[in-house]
């Protein structure tokens, strides 16, 4: 059990008040995990077949059960995605195409249903306090029992939800949660993982205590934005069986803690069993911006306190930021013309399917901003809460998006769900109602969808536009009346007309690109079905990188756009099948190691020296052909020698590349850059047979809290210490000490190796060079050792230190 919200434990003084408040414990240790069966009931622990509705926690015949026996279940922790373990298999049966080709869904039952129990207790708390369990996202269409009552079902695989247990909870004794997933149907048409993919958390809270996302805080800058405004609503509710007066006070702190701003409402009157709304203004002077370059939050601290007590008490990190979208000018942020420079992303990464630990979610926003990218598009679902922490602490800005444009119950609740969950995230700043609803989205039925979406939208939070992801080019009625901000999805030759036809409307592109690359690959390979690594391939409906960006880059008003997509996934292997198990759209592969489109994106993304050179000197066999060589950089003027041979210095189109073709001999080739009258190079070579394994860890030093780990990239070097590039040695991996390999990838989009090895078996083959192992700390404060051997190379190993 970890603790996010400590204070009821201790009972401590704070401004006078005893605290006495919420706490928040993270429920992910310790599960239970067994399969059932989709269409046979008996595999199904009889859940057909036992009478689970005919009277409230009696007669069960299933796991549902407490004295059900589930020792022979496997013991799993959260986050936990069942459809990684799976294995791949070819077929044109439902959806293994778009899913990765897992032997999971409808054609798949024994693979389809998955069972979850975990026993816990409560820790000490007041017999009056309300107890409740949020699940953040299960995959999907999951019924949910606590002590064989049955709470209820959520049909998304996407959106968070909570169910207040309190009537069903022994507070002395032990409680068991009960969870059926049903992930036979699918939600998209890219993988989805299946399970409790992120954290299930158990909250205790006063008898009278904020709503569930019940404090919404926002603020208005003034014009010269000296000043901003703060408002914080707060929901109250009451389970008191007497009327109560309390009050509610607001307390704004620095990054550094100290006391900005604080407000305090009137006493109020809370009646018994009542709910209530109360708002504060505040003011700060001279705020520190939330901005790309520095993402600075507030944390606002909201108190109810009731005759000296602090009822209930919530901490939020908020920040502060002005985003205008100028329908001529384009996008300003904090005053500043920003094009928007974004990714859309799946939720998946290398070896743990989408049951993402945090630190890998910072990992991969963090490879995001590192290539110049500030938006992320969480396309096409509600991400988790740790993804938009990540890029509020990291400074991109996000479109969150929720799965579908339906504005009956279901989807609008999913909708709701995922505005009050996240408004308070300083990173967003668009809103979208979905995506590419082609036959719905230029007629009168999807305007009116779109009306009724941004209505509630706006109701909910005024603060920030409504878009979507619209791929009819110039169309202008349906959906494209009704929101905000204009996306295209691709089709940009209807850029120019819409924006004559809509003059009156911000455009920016919510999905360019797809373009498709496998990394490190030169010629393409229909066996493999491997494509080029270079920026040439794209389906009838995109571009290349180079295209769309320079369009971009020529239109003020056009605000830039989103990528698709800023890492591989599973599934959608387009142009391709099988043997492809995941898609090439990613500008890094499902590892995050770059692919050469990198490089073009970095180079006109951020004002660093880029020069890259491509392909690798690796060519046996080729001696004499021409190769096609690709420089990407942002200097001016580019010379390229080959072996000491000047093969001519060519000057740099802004937003573009260099080519050379250079008939193959190994040595080097060497990049000569010249940039406002300086220079920077770049060599590459040709190496030896690998000799040694190469481990880099992208943090050595992690936390012993069961939740941290690292991810560690895994390469082989020749005897004069250079990477060789195109090696596909099979490495092996051994971890001494409290911590757990948990997956392992390598970004090739035709491997079927395993993601998820055994304990003491795990290996990985490298694709063109690399290779990538993730470890999950442990608990105990002590140095971890991971070992790599392969046949023939000197093994290696590294020292994690676990504090
Ligand atoms: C878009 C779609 C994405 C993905 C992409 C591939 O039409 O919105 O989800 O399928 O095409 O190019």
């Amino acid at each position: 059990m970890s603790i996010k919200n400590l204070s009821l434990l201790f009972a401590v003084f704070l401004s006078g008040a005893i605290v006495s408040a919420r706490e928040s414990i993270r429920l992910d240790q310790g599960w239970k995990f067994h399969l059932g069966h989709a269409t046979d009931n008996r595999q199904d622990f009889n859940y057909r077949s036992s009478r689970l509705y005919g009277k409230t926690a009696e007669n069960y015949w299933t796991c549902i059960r407490a004295e059900f026996d589930d020792s022979e279940w496997e013991k799993i922790d959260l986050p936990h995605d069942w459809a990684a373990y799976l294995p791949f298999k070819h077929t044109t049966a439902g959806e293994g195409w778009s899913h990765g080709y897992k032997t999971l869904g409808a054609f798949f039952p024994e693979n389809s249903i998955g069972w979850y129990r975990k026993a816990f207790t409560l820790p000490k708390h007041k017999d009056t306090d309300r107890i409740s369990l949020t699940f953040d996202g299960v995959f999907r269409n999951c019924q949910v029992w606590v002590n064989n009552f049955y709470l209820g079902d959520n049909f998304s695989g996407y959106t968070s939800f909570t169910y207040d247990i309190t009537d069903f909870v022994n507070p002395d004794g032990e409680n068991l949660v009960v969870v059926r997933v049903d992930a036979s149907q699918v939600e998209g048409w890219f993988y989805e993982g299946a399970g409790i993919y992120r954290h299930v958390w158990l909250n205790i809270y006063d008898d009278v205590h904020f709503k569930d996302n019940g404090i919404f805080v926002s603020s208005v800058l003034n014009e010269d934005m000296t000043s901003s405004d703060i408002k914080v609503e707060a929901e109250i509710e009451s389970w008191r069986t007497y009327d109560i007066k309390a009050e509610v006070n607001a307390v704004i702190k620095s990054h550094d803690g100290k006391t900005i701003a604080q407000s305090s409402s009137e006493e109020l009157n809370l009646a018994a069993d009542g709910e209530f709304k109360t708002t504060l203004h505040l003011g700060i002077m001279n705020p520190e911006l939330w901005d790309i370059e520095s993402p600075y939050r507030y944390r606002l601290e909201t108190e109810l306190i009731s005759e000296g007590k602090v009822l209930d008490r919530q901490e939020i990190r908020f920040g502060i930021k002005k985003v205008v979208f100028d329908k001529d000018k384009g996008m300003f942020l904090n005053g500043r013309p920003i094009k928007i420079k974004g990714v859309c992303c799946h939720q998946d990464h290398a070896g743990v399917g989408s049951a993402l630990p945090d630190f890998l979610q910072y990992y991969r926003v963090s490879l995001l901003k590192e290539m110049g990218a500030n938006a992320y598009r969480c396309s096409h679902n509600p991400p988790t809460p740790e993804l938009l922490d990540a890029c509020d602490s990291l400074g991109l800005l996000v479109v969150d998006e929720t799965r579908l444009t339906n504005s009956g119950e279901e989807y609008m609740k999913q909708w709701e769900s995922l505005i009050l969950r996240d408004r308070n995230h300083p990173c967003i700043f668009m809103w979208s109602i979905g995506n590419e609803e082609e036959r719905l989205q230029s007629l009168p039925t999807g305007r009116k969808i779109a009306r009724s979406m941004t209505r509630r939208l706006r109701q909910l939070d005024p603060t920030r536009p409504s878009t979507y992801g619209a791929n009819n080019g110039g169309e202008t009625s349906g959906i494209n009346e009704v929101v905000d901000i204009r996306g295209f999805n691709y089709n940009l030759a209807g850029a120019d007309p819409y924006h004559t036809a809509r003059p009156d409307q911000p455009v920016y592109g919510s999905e360019v690109g797809s373009t498709v690359t496998t990394r490190g690959i030169y010629q393409a390979d229909s066996v493999m079905n491997y494509l080029t690594d270079y920026d040439e391939n794209f389906p009838p409906w995109a571009s290349t990188a180079e295209t769309w960006w320079t369009m971009a880059s020529e239109r003020e008003w056009f605000m830039g756009g989103f990528v698709w997509t800023g890492f591989d996934y599973r599934g959608e292997p387009t142009p391709h099948e099988w043997p492809n198990i995941n898609s090439h759209f990613g500008v890094m592969d499902v590892c995050g190691f770059p692919k050469n489109v990198y490089w073009y994106y970095r180079s006109w993304w951020t004002d660093e020296d880029i020069l890259h050179i491509a392909p690798h000197w690796n060519h046996k066999g080729q001696e004499g052909k021409a190769i096609k060589v690709w420089v990407n950089t942002n200097a001016d003027e580019v010379s390229l020698i080959h072996n000491g041979k000047n093969l001519g210095r060519k000057k740099m189109p802004r937003n573009g590349h260099l080519t050379w073709e250079v008939p193959y001999k190994p040595g080097w080739l060497k990049a000569i850059a010249f940039k406002n009258g300086r220079k920077f190079e770049k060599v590459i070579e040709t190496t030896g047979p690998a000799v040694s394994i190469s481990l880099t860890p992208h943090k050595s030093v992690i936390m012993a809290d069961g939740q941290d780990g690292t991810v560690v990239n895994v390469e082989v070097m020749d005897k004069n210490g250079l990477p060789v590039p195109d090696a596909s040695n099979l490495i092996r991996f051994q971890i001494d000490g409290d911590a757990r390999i948990i997956g392992v990838g390598n970004g090739d989009p035709s491997c079927h190796e395993p993601d998820k090895c055994n304990d003491g078996e795990w290996q990985r083959s490298l694709f063109n060079g690399r290779c990538q192992v993730i470890i999950l700390a442990g608990n105990k404060k002590e140095d971890i050792v991971l070992k790599a051997t392969a046949d023939g190379l000197d093994s290696s190993d590294i020292i994690i230190s676990q504090q």
